[in-house]
């Protein structure tokens, strides 16, 4: 029995193979200029649907993970600012922190590449296979605050669930409205318990988040789970925004 060519497309599409539907002309092409044995091309072809899926699969996790660029080390200059934790930059690039539960808390100065190595591990991640949610805090947090019921509780699964959270500059604003602070603490706790792990950014020392919390117990518990296993990195050194606003002011760029 043969089929026709339209006969194949939708056998292809009924049995969900886009990839082979993609590449089988050319295969078809190859094997004959090739003189090729058939399992040769059988191969290329479950190849070709493999390596689809897989790419279908990750873009899909880039695009819920919420992240707005793909930044990556490689991206990063290093011999800028030698005060910026290269060691521990490349051990929270391990990922091994997840698999640990582990919290990185990306503390310093504006302009330093907090945001840009939080992103860009969690851009890795999501290359890797994890599920990430990457946010803005005060603007995921206010979002949320004026969300219906309904609305909050899909937003919270989003930030509960996946492998890996990211709130990029936590405390931007300081002191954050009661709403966000019972948010940051559902998160906090129920991610804690299921040894999910986050990642913050923040402009802001860990001493002052207390005060930005509103000094209560419920700061308190916050701040413990949220510190206690994991990983601080300090980001000192001169503003990278500033050297190239720098660099363009004086024609250097
Ligand atoms: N060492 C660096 N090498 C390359 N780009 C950098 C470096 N540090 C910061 N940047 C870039 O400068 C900008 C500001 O950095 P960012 O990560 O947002 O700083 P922070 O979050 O600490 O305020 C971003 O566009 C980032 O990609
Ligand atoms: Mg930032």
């Amino acid at each position: 029995m043969t089929m026709s060519k339209t006969e194949i497309e939708r056998a292809l599409r009924e049995l969900r193979l886009p990839g082979i539907t993609a590449t089988l002309e050319t295969r078809i092409l190859q094997a004959q200029a090739n003189s090729q044995p058939f399992l040769e091309t059988f191969c290329l072809l479950l190849q070709d649907e493999i390596d689809g899926r897989r790419t279908r699969l990750t873009e899909r996790r880039f695009k819920t993970s919420g992240l707005d660029e793909r930044p990556t080390l490689t991206d990063f200059d290093w011999h800028f600012n030698p005060k910026v934790p290269r060691h521990a930059c490349f051990e929270l690039h391990t990922l091994k922190f997840i698999s640990e539960g582990i919290n990185g808390l990306l503390i310093g100065k504006p302009g330093t590449g907090k945001s840009h190595i939080a992103k860009a591990v969690a851009y890795h991640a999501t290359l890797q296979g994890f599920d990430v949610r990457y946010v803005e805090a005060d603007s995921a947090f206010a979002h949320y605050c004026l969300a219906s019921p309904k609305e909050q509780s899909k937003l919270l699964a989003t930030m509960l669930e996946p492998d890996l959270l990211v709130l990029d500059d936590l405390f931007l604003a300081r002191r954050i409205s009661d709403g966000a602070a019972e948010l940051l603490q559902t998160l906090v706790h129920r991610r804690y318990k299921a040894r999910r792990s986050i990642v913050v950014t923040s402009n802001r020392v860990v001493e002052d988040w207390g005060k930005y919390l509103g000094d209560n117990t419920m700061s308190t518990t916050i701040l413990d789970r949220l510190i206690h296993r994991s990983q601080l990195l300090a980001f000192e050194g001169k503003s990278y925004r500033l050297g190239q606003a720098a660099e363009r002011l004086t024609g250097k760029a």
